[in-house]
């Protein structure tokens, strides 16, 4: 997460440029601060994503626990005869993207003659994410072009714009971790950069039984709480704050109101967080930092979010058991 420094690389088909320095570090220290001094506290779950907080997310992708990415991936695996798709000039942009382990099984379809045609961007906030994936599919299909965009999809997705023909994928439910107020805007913006007929492909976790969802956010392996916890040496970093890891329980739980788990930090003690240029930020013992959001959706829910942004639903493509959605939309 590389706010300050706007490096570029350019190779034969493979560009990486950096967005976020134009965001600039201190509307991301601000941000933070205002969810630190709010009741009750919050950090937003982007910022579980530096080096170390990618890499633990991709150990959590092959916990036995954690559903969603192994069964998201047995959709992918032969959704792209399903899209109808026009390959003779395509632009693929992935929001969040992270590894790049779903997009190589969708272009693995895709017939290697009609490669040279397809840009493919791959967008997130976490520049060692963009980085390695870009490396790796670069290796791996070298007729593709790449071009790896780090940028913000909250704040910058708007201002930015694809020429020709486009499928957005937004893969592994990352949907559900924006509150519903974030999912309006985040849909609106995506649909104001969409042209008509352009296709979007969204990973949207599904409703099941409570058990399955809280063992998925509370493995035996810690490494979800792990993975909780390094979101504070982030804020450390991006703010100077001085918050120590191990005062702090990871707890995970199934909001049924809701529908959604909620991950939060919980203080085991009192204590007073210093952060440069602000008042300290008193804890209480027990307190909560809320971190995550991650909603689980129902079909009338899906329709409701596409219906809503102007994009007309094709299909919800599922897994044999239903637990997991890859929803095709097309905008209008
Ligand atoms: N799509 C991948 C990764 C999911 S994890 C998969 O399905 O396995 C969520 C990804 O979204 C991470 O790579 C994280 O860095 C990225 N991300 C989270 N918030 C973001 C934001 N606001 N802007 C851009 N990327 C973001
Ligand atoms: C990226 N996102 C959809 C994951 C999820 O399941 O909400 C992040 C995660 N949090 C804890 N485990 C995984």
């Amino acid at each position: 997460m590389n706010y300050t420094n706007d490096d570029i690389t350019v190779k034969e088909k493979l560009k990486l440029v950096n967005y976020l320095p134009e965001i600039g570090i201190k509307r991301i220290q601000k941000e933070i601060i205002t969810g630190l001094q709010s009741t009750p506290k919050y950090i937003s779950p982007k910022f579980f994503y530096d080096e170390a907080g990618s890499k633990l997310f991709k150990e959590i992708t092959q916990l036995k626990e954690y559903y969603p990415t192994r069964t998201e991936k047995t959709i992918i695996t032969n959704i792209y005869p399903k899209l109808n798709l026009n390959v003779s000039k395509l632009n693929i942009v992935e929001l969040g993207s992270g590894d790049h382990s779903k997009i190589s099984l969708f272009l693995k379809q895709i017939p290697e003659n009609t490669h040279e045609h397809i840009t493919y961007y791959p967008i997130d906030i976490s520049q060692s994410s963009i980085k390695d994936a870009s490396f790796q599919l670069h290796k791996e299909f070298p007729l593709i072009h790449i071009s790896g965009i780090v940028a913000d999809f909250i704040h910058q997705l708007k201002s930015l714009s694809f020429e020709g023909p486009c499928l957005f994928c937004f893969f592994g439910s990352t949907i559900g971790n924006l509150s519903p107020y974030e999912v309006k805007e985040f849909m609106d913006d995506l649909s104001s950069i969409m042209k008509p007929d352009d296709h979007l492909l969204m990973g949207m976790d599904l409703e099941k039984d409570i058990q399955t969802l809280e063992k998925a956010y509370n493995d035996t392996q810690n490494t979800t709480s792990s993975f909780n916890k390094n979101i504070l040496n982030v804020v450390n970093s991006l703010t100077g704050s001085t918050f120590n890891t191990n005062h702090f329980n990871h707890h995970a739980f199934y909001n049924s109101y809701h529908r959604r788990i909620e991950m939060h930090l919980i203080a085991k003690k009192y204590m007073l967080i210093n952060i440069p240029s602000t008042e300290p930020i008193s804890i209480a013992m027990g307190e909560s930092i809320l971190t995550e959001y991650s909603h689980k959706f129902h079909p009338d829910s899906i329709e409701q979010i596409g219906k809503a942004a102007q994009l007309k639903l094709n299909k919800i493509h599922t897994d044999d058991k239903e637990w997991f959605s890859l929803v095709h939309f097309t905008k209008k």
